[in-house]
This record gives structure tokens, sequence and C-alpha cells, in this order.
């Protein structure tokens, strides 16, 4: 099941294989969520066990770090665009390539596709840990944005496939 990170979950034992993604899980999401500056949402089973997890925030992208052909389609009064930024996701070990990651992701997106009809939300935005993280991303259809690193799949296009 998918859930809110709560108290009961079992930060400790999580790993991930990336250090940063961690540490971020046992020191810093509790903290995060309780000052409102993400979301996290923890796969788990009754062990309470963490499988894998992943953060949501509002965020935004200046206008002039998308590539021309999108920066044309968008108005030139708004010198940033609104978007949902996917922090985190980050699988256990003991459970990588099961496909979990898959379905997690899923899941950030088809909420963020559902949150998005209440505030607007022009992408969902990603910014990659290493090439290995990219690569996967780009599996499933996120684009690069020059210069900063980071990645993004439009809103639109997540319409299409959830609706
Ligand atoms: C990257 C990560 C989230 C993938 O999760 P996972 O559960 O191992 O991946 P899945 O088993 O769901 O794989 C889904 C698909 O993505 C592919 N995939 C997984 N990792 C990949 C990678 N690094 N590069 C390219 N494709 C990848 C799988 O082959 C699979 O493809 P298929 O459906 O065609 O067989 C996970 O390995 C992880 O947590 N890594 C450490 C943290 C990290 O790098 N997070 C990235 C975001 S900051």
């Amino acid at each position: 099941m998918i859930e809110l990170l709560g108290k009961k979950h079992n930060k400790s034992d999580f790993d991930c294989g990336k250090e940063l993604l961690n540490s971020y899980i046992q020191n810093q999401a509790g903290q995060d969520v309780k000052r409102k500056l993400s979301a996290c949402f923890i796969l788990t089973d009754d062990t309470n066990e963490i499988q894998g997890y992943y953060t949501l925030s509002n965020n935004s992208i200046p206008l002039n770090s998308f590539p021309e052909n999108i920066r044309k389609k968008l108005p030139k009064s708004y010198t940033s665009i609104p978007a949902t930024l996917l922090g985190r996701l980050a699988i256990d070990i003991k459970y990588q390539g099961k496909g979990i990651g898959k379905i997690l992701l899923i899941d950030a997106l088809k909420r963020s596709y559902e949150i998005s009809k209440e505030i607007g939300s022009f992408a969902v935005v990603v910014d990659p840990i290493d090439e290995d993280a990219e690569k996967f991303y780009e599996k499933y259809g996120f684009i690069k944005l020059p210069d900063s690193g980071k990645m993004l799949i439009a809103t639109k296009t997540l319409k299409e496939l959830f609706e």
C-alpha cells in the first residue's frame, strides 16, 4: 500500500544504495513534512517496512530555462512557470528491479495530474541524482531541460496517459 509517511514507518533500515536518499528519509523527511515543505509517500506493508518512497512539492521553473520550442508556446508575461517537483524517488535495494520504481513513479505522476486540475501545474519536474536515474526517467518520457540538469514531463502528456 502507498500512504503518507508517519511515525510508525521504520525509516532507519531504509537502504536504496544512495547515501543522499537514505539520509533524507532517515533524518529529514519527517521535518520537511511537519514544515509542509514536501509530502512524502511510502510504499509499505503490514510490517511498516519502507520498500520505497517519493516526495512531491510545489515548484516553479524560470521561463528562460525552457527550450525554445516549449518557451514559444508559453506567455512571455510569466517569468516562471508553475510545476510540481518529484523531489526524490527511491526503492530499497531488496526490492529494486521488481517493478516497484515504475509503480511509485506512475502513482506520483497520477497524483500530480489530479492535483493539476485544482492547482495549475505545467509539468512534473525531477532533478536526477545521477546518470542511472536520468535513464530511468528518460524511459518514461521525461525530457531534459538545457543547462539545469533537470528533467520534466508535461502535464498535457499526463492527461493523455490518465484520461
Ligand atoms: C531508479 C529506481 C527508482 C528504479 O526502481 P526499480 O524498482 O529498481 O525499477 P523497476 O523495477 O520499477 O523498473 C522499471 C523499468 O525501469 C527500468 N530501469 C530501472 N532502473 C533503470 C535505470 N537506472 N536506467 C534505465 N532503466 C531502468 C527497468 O529495466 C524496468 O524496465 P522494464 O519495465 O522495461 O523492464 C531504483 O533503482 C532506485 O531507487 N535507485 C536508487 C535511487 C535513485 O537513483 N533514484 C532516482 C531518482 S533521484
